[in-house]
């Protein structure tokens, strides 16, 4: 690659993985004080395996994932048995294919990091023993990570964003507002009281059976109420945002997902059709569960600021909000979090929705 850039007269800057690769080709193995500093990632606190390869000036070299959302999809929901056999049968395999897409060996790690927590204990702890076999064999250090602080981090592998920064982590496990402050200080604004959105979305999901509906069936519950909800009008169903009058930042989805419910079993009596099938009007509902989560979402993330921008916490002028999580893959909530951030004069920053999700590279 470099020779023929050059050959064409074309003198981009290689990455580091071209360099590492045009070295090796020549069987130059560079060692440790020609190559930065290499760290493996692991990741296993919910329902995917993950691993990724990244050197200390943040380029990716390598990145493997096996995600259980099918299987979980079937049996409605995460069994943590079954997440756990899973993560055993897929984790050697996907460190390998981590380490062997990014042509680095395992004795040129410089350390290994791994999601210790929060998360389902029977997944994390496949991670954990995974690593810490691999860092005894290896002997190389072990940096444990905190899930939700790689989550709010891994923006700053793509923007140049300074600390402090807000940040807002909604995905089906997690739901926080924080200010981020430096690398491992973190100042917790608000967090649900009940279960995180993406939980609740997938809850409705499966009331409606969308799985069943030929445009949804292997979409996650979030990705296929947005979906429906295209079709929908969000007015058909009026539910009132939660916690309208609570001064704080909390959030809180249980009450929600409990109207919903008593909405849908009502419009089955109307409709005539038994628990199990799709009613008629399941995309008004989807469009309507999905404005009332983004309405929610939205006025709590707005206190979160005015309250940041009152005490001098955030920056007047620049101020970053950074959302994360698999529900902020969601089109329709970006949009009402973008209306806020314009009215705020904040910036809103997203990972693109692979970086969003749980990854080996947040970790890494
Ligand atoms: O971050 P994630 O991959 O895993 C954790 O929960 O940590 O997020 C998965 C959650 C699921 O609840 C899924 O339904 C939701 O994110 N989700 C979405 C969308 N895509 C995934 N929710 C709303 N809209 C989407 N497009
Ligand atoms: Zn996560």
């Amino acid at each position: 690659m470099l020779i023929l850039n050059k050959a064409a007269g074309v003198f981009s800057k290689p990455s580091r993985r071209e360099i590492y690769e045009f070295l090796r080709s020549f069987n130059f193995r560079p060692g440790k004080v020609f190559l930065h500093k290499l760290v493996l990632g692991i990741e296993t606190s919910c329902d995917d395996t993950a691993a990724a390869v990244v050197d200390e000036t943040g380029n990716v070299l390598g990145e493997a994932i096996h995600s259980q959302t099918e299987v979980h999809l079937k049996t409605g929901g995460i069994v943590p048995p079954v997440a756990q056999q899973l993560h055993r049968e897929n984790i050697q395999r996907i460190v390998q294919e981590a380490l062997s897409t990014s042509k680095v060996s395992p004795s040129e790690l410089s350390a290994i990091a791994t999601t210790v927590k929060p998360g389902l204990a029977l997944s994390l702890g496949v991670g954990l023993s995974f690593s810490l076999q691999l860092v005894d064999q290896l002997k190389k250090p072990f940096i444990p990570i905190h899930h939700m602080e790689a989550h709010a981090l891994t923006i700053r592998l793509l923007n140049k964003v300074e600390f402090p920064f807000l940040v807002l982590l909604i995905s089906g496990g997690h739901c926080l507002l924080a200010l981020v402050r430096g690398v491992s200080d973190f100042l917790l604004l608000g967090k649900s009281l009940d279960i995180a959105p993406g939980d609740m979305l997938d809850k409705v999901a499966r009331r409606l059976s969308l799985i069943k509906h030929p445009e949804c069936s292997t979409m996650s519950g979030g990705k296929a109420i947005e979906h429906l909800a295209k079709q929908g009008n969000k007015l058909h169903f009026d539910f009132k945002p939660p916690m309208q009058r609570a001064k704080n930042c909390d959030f809180s989805f249980t009450g929600l997902q409990h109207v919903i419910d008593k909405i849908i079993t009502q419009k089955e009596k109307e409709e005539g059709i038994q628990k199990g099938q799709i009613l008629s009007s399941a995309a008004h509902i989807a469009a309507a569960v999905q404005h009332t989560t983004a309405c929610h979402i939205a006025k709590r993330t707005h206190r979160a600021i005015l309250f940041c921008k009152q005490r001098d916490l955030l920056s007047q002028s620049n101020a970053v909000l950074v959302v994360s999580g698999g529900v902020a893959s969601n089109l329709y909530i970006r949009k009402a979090l973008e209306i806020v951030t314009n009215a705020t004069q904040c910036t809103l920053l997203c990972p693109p929705p692979r970086l969003c999700t749980d990854n080996g590279i947040m970790i890494a």
